[in-house]
């Protein structure tokens, strides 16, 4: 699994939780974070290395774990890698979609993704009756990334960027950005507030572990060990309060895990 950094740990944590035994690589590239604010073409190349350095670790199967690749390079990661390649989009529109009552999707992600606009084209080949709205919230990792993820800085942050998506009328909203599960409380809180009463809120990190678990036993590649799996942790810098930070994404300690400084 790849991200531009630790926010993918988010659907590290799932996939452990619904997939145990299986053995994860994860690649961040803390030395290029972020992703989202950066042109398609670069983030092209970015997905490209980081695909590359993965192939080196024998893996039988690639997830990119970030939203913002996942928009622009999953097409070409396909197509240029000889094993199944999924991303967090697709499972993303396909919970949100299914998640609405009224098909008014609303999706929050970095403005990379939302430029890109992918969260609108996988809705559509889902669904027909489906119609989605994004709004970039490009504040809301840096926030997270600092453990801002409490208080009145996020809320509003949060409120300001949930104004329009509700004026529009969504009846779900998609976090369509590794770090946004961190802020779950907050958002939920405040999208009650602005819509008058609670809307299902798709965490695309859990669709995708679910659709993970499947495409592995659709293609007889999941593992048929019961000891649990092995996490090793590469990253192309390490940051200040890398331990930390991580630990907030993972949600568990990360002293012990196997964690390598990589160029890539
Ligand atoms: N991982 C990115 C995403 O999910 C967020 C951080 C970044 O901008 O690189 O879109």
């Amino acid at each position: 699994m790849f991200d531009s950094g630790l926010g993918g740990l988010t659907v590290v944590h799932a996939i452990m939780k619904r997939l145990p035994s299986e053995d994860i690589v994860y690649l961040g590239d803390t030395a290029r974070v972020p992703y989202g604010t950066r042109s398609a073409q670069t983030v092209l190349n970015y997905a490209r290395a980081c695909a590359r350095k993965l192939c080196e670790h024998d893996i039988k199967l690639l997830c990119v774990a970030c939203n913002t690749v996942s928009a622009v390079a999953l097409d070409m990661l396909s197509v240029e890698l000889d094993l199944p390649v999924l991303g967090v989009i697709g499972p993303g529109a396909a919970a949100g979609a299914k998640a609405s009552e009224q098909g008014r999707v609303g999706v929050i992600a970095t403005a990379g993704t939302v430029a890109s606009g992918a969260y609108p084209r996988a809705v559509a080949s889902i669904s027909t009756r489906a119609e989605t709205f994004m709004e970039a919230a490009p504040l809301l990792v840096p926030l997270v990334e600092e453990g801002w993820t409490q208080g009145e800085v996020p809320r509003l942050a949060v409120r300001r960027y949930l104004t329009p998506l509700v004026a529009q009328g969504i009846d779900t909203l998609v976090l369509g950005c590794t770090h946004y599960p961190l802020l779950h409380e907050i958002i939920a809180s405040e999208l009650a507030a602005l819509r008058g009463h609670a809307i299902p809120i798709v965490d695309s990190a859990q669709a995708t572990a679910a659709e993970l678990a499947q495409l592995l036993h659709e293609r007889g590649l999941a593992t048929d060990r019961t000891a649990a799996g092995a996490l090793r942790i590469l990253v192309t810098d390490m940051p200040g309060k890398f331990s930390e930070v991580a630990a907030r994404f993972l949600g568990q300690s990360v002293e012990g895990l196997d964690v390598t400084a990589i160029d890539l």
